[in-house]
């Protein structure tokens, strides 16, 4: 089962305890839009997101040259665009060093948003997704703005992820106060707004939360984060900079031998520090899920993730991220 990080260095909660009454329906948050169907971070993915009864979109921001903030899971775009192929920006290939890791490409940085808005999305993994990849070429990078309209044109909700956050304030080119003025020109400066602002450093949203109201995510993985996610103090910690809690979803249902294990009390501490809790990111793909639920033959084929949604929202989640939203619509039927 492929995951963001090594399972190996978090150390296993012990089993969950009762998890409070919810009164609403958890919230499907489609990760980077439908991007397990289209593209990810399109208008194609976006729309069909939202036609598939998704609440919320997801859009990862980086920022150009010129200081708009773009929609990109990274700022390196030759896994996800046609840059490689485009002989008039070859000299922009180069290696940088982000976050601690040495990365070689072309990233969003080095481009002014009028030359990547030239370039062409492209599946970021065609042998996974096949059938997402016949919609290469299709379409091209949003900006925030232009997702910020989509999703307010909708109905639905917003939840960016502020991406590289150090890495681009190091530039003079800092996400914060290009976010807090976006939503705010949205009108969506309010802890009420279906706006959650997410990210995996917690400086920055401590920065964020002093020039908006919007709400913000603390995101958290398996492996060695900045926050302490093993005890309830260390969750409630968490609420004193943030409305929720991102885990990596087998931080809520773990996997022992190759199936779902018994939740973690991490809801249950969440909620008692007022946190709402949204996992990451339920795909459908066999390559995604453990043993237990994968089907039929190979990586690409898709297994029971309505199992894994199940399970989640039965430990009480308030919402999940999915690459796939009609499976997580379905599920919470
Ligand atoms: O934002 C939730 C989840 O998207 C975090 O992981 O790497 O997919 O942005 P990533
Ligand atoms: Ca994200």
């Amino acid at each position: 089962m492929i995951t963001r990080r090594t399972l190996a260095a978090l150390p296993v909660l012990a089993a969950a305890g009762p998890t409070l009454a919810r009164s609403k329906l958890p919230i499907v948050i489609a990760h980077r839009g439908a991007s397990g169907e289209r593209p990810e971070h399109t208008r194609l993915a976006y729309e069909l997101a939202i036609a598939e009864g998704a609440d919320f979109i997801e859009p990862d921001l980086v920022v150009t040259k010129d200081g708009h903030l773009v929609v990109r899971h990274e700022n390196e775009i030759g896994g996800t665009t046609d840059v490689a192929n485009r002989p008039e920006f070859a000299a922009r290939k180069t290696t940088k060093t982000i976050d601690g890791e040495s990365v070689t490409g072309w990233f969003t940085e080095d481009f002014t948003l009028a030359e990547l808005k030239t370039l062409r999305a492209r599946e970021r993994l065609p042998q996974l997704r096949p059938g997402s990849a016949k919609f290469d070429g299709h379409a091209e990078i949003p900006t925030f703005e232009e997702v910020v309209k989509l999703a307010k044109a909708k109905g639905v909700g917003i939840y960016p992820e502020m991406k590289h956050p150090t890495y681009f304030a190091g530039l003079g080119l800092p996400l914060e106060p290009r976010l807090a003025g976006a939503l705010k020109a949205a009108g969506l400066d309010s802890a009420t707004a279906k706006v959650f602002v997410q990210c995996f450093e917690v400086e920055p949203l401590r920065t964020f939360g002093r020039l908006s109201k919007a709400r913000r995510v603390m995101l958290v993985s398996q492996g060695a984060a900045p926050v302490d996610v093993a005890s309830e103090a260390g969750i409630k910690a968490i609420a004193g900079f943030a409305e929720g809690l991102g885990p990596e979803w087998p931080l809520v249902v773990p996997v022992k031998d190759g199936a779902l294990a018994a939740p973690t009390p991490l809801v249950g501490w969440a909620h008692a520090a007022g946190l709402q809790v949204h996992p990451w990111t339920v795909r459908a793909e066999n390559a995604f899920l453990p043993k237990t639920l994968q089907r039929g033959a190979g990586p690409a084929a898709h297994g029971d993730a309505t199992a894994l949604l199940k399970a989640l929202y039965a430990a009480g989640v308030d919402g999940v991220f999915s690459d796939f939203p009609e499976l997580a619509v379905k599920a919470r039927a």
